[in-house]
């Protein structure tokens, strides 16, 4: 599938999971697909916390060196200008995506509340009928944040939690990571060769024998 007219904007709040929000941008920058980029002041903090990135530096999140030419499909805006393009709902775009998700921009988006960039986009993406998926990372859960997120599945968002599967039998990190930025992409509609579907094999000899319940029952 060709992707380099899609357009996608990219949040990153406050969360831990930096790390997702770089793989996803990489991978959108290597399926050539347009992505606008609104990083919340925390969401800085964690990219500078968990990664050791100076301010947001483009060059790192799509996996470029710092000699290379900036990535020219990559576009940031500012948090605090509500009159970026992306906060109108005649920018046309194929979904938006916060991840990491914190609690707070998660709780933002539910109440509808628009006072910077990332929760405009985000409000406009819902009115407008457009996908928008929130990689939401905390845990346990309260109920506030459970209602939040029934409140944003109600207006036609979707929840991702930040939880990759272990049943592909991760090695490393980054295998996590790609589980996690694969399924992201699959909701985005962008195809990627990353490791996520599961294929059941044949059972071997040495897979527990099924319950009594799944036998055939005796004649
Ligand atoms: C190091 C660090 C890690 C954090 N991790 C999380 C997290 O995983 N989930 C969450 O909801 N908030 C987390 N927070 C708290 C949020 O950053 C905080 O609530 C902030 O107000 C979120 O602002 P934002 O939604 O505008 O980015 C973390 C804060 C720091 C400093």
């Amino acid at each position: 599938m060709d992707h380099h007219n899609k357009r996608i904007i990219v949040g990153v709040s406050g969360a831990s999971g930096a790390a997702y929000a770089q793989r996803l941008i990489q991978m959108l920058m290597s399926c050539g697909a347009e992505t606008h980029l609104v990083v919340s002041p925390l969401g800085q903090r964690l990219l500078h916390d968990e990664l050791g990135m100076e301010g947001v530096d483009l060059h790192a999140l799509a996996g470029l060196t710092p000699e290379a030419d900036s990535p020219a499909k990559l576009i940031q805006h500012s948090y605090r200008d509500v009159g970026a393009s992306i906060a109108s709902g005649s920018f046309r775009h194929d979904g938006m995506i916060v991840v990491p998700c914190s609690s707070n921009t998660l709780s933002c988006i539910a109440h509808g509340s628009a006072q910077n960039l990332l929760h405009r986009a985000a409000h406009v993406t819902l009115k407008e009928r457009r996908r928008l998926v929130l990689v939401h990372r905390e845990m346990p859960l309260s109920l506030i944040d459970i209602r939040n997120m029934q409140a944003v599945t109600e207006a036609g968002g979707i929840i991702a939690p930040a939880s990759p599967g272990f049943y592909l039998m991760p090695q490393t990190i980054d295998d996590l990571i790609d589980f996690l930025v694969g399924r992201c992409l699959d909701l985005l509609d962008i195809e990627h060769g990353l490791d996520v579907r599961w294929e059941k094999k044949a059972p071997t000899d040495t897979d527990p024998a099924p319950a009594d319940k799944t036998r055939a029952q005796p004649s």
